[in-house]
């Protein structure tokens, strides 16, 4: 089943943002990608996945109504064990490759989807040689940057790492939903820490 919906509401939300280094990417990045016929992949945090619907903001909106619509669909992906951060992070997080070398669209030069991260999950510091880009579509998340003091991005908010920069990301209250994308380096490596 296509998920060229949902792909294509991605590609409008990112349209509409003004930030410098998005347009950097966006108006360069051929969209014109033939889709992957990729199964569904499930995984335990899916069955929450509904729950960012309340917290999402106004203009995240439609794009995330469509995402939990089409959950069901999407190729879940983890990049982390039970030996890495604890069993509850595998139990309660996944992300979506939409775009990449493994995603439903392919690329070898962004990768690009969402993340979902369930209420409780501490996601300690981390980094990985792509640079990456976050935005937050719910404004539940504590972020950390450099292993500084944690503060809260809003929905719609932007926020960068640099190649290797120490991040790291907590949930306490609610869950949250964000897009990320990953641009230069191994676009399907598994962050150090
Ligand atoms: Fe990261």
């Amino acid at each position: 089943m296509t998920v060229k919906p949902l792909y294509d509401a991605f590609r409008d939300y990112i349209s509409m943002r003004d930030d410098e280094i998005t347009r950097d990417w966006f108006d360069r990045f051929d969209w014109n990608l033939p889709e992957r016929n990729l199964k569904p992949e499930l995984i335990p945090a899916v069955g929450e996945v509904a729950e960012v619907l309340s917290f999402c903001g106004k203009g995240e909106e439609r794009l995330v109504k469509l995402f939990v619509e089409m959950r069901n669909q999407l190729q879940w992906l983890q990049s982390y064990t039970a030996d890495d951060f604890g069993q509850y992070m595998v139990d309660h997080y996944g992300f979506v490759e939409l775009i990449g070398t493994r995603g439903h669209y392919p690329s070898s030069e962004i990768a690009a989807g969402f993340v979902f991260f369930g209420q409780g999950v501490d996601y300690p510091n981390h980094w990985h040689g792509s640079e990456a880009i976050y935005y937050p579509m719910t404004g539940t998340g504590l972020w950390s940057q450099y292993n500084g003091e944690y503060e809260t991005k809003k929905a719609g908010e932007i926020v960068i790492h640099e190649p290797n920069e120490h991040h790291a990301l907590k949930v306490p209250e609610n869950p949250l939903l964000a897009i990320w994308i990953w641009r230069g380096g191994n676009l399907a490596q598994k962050s150090d820490y």
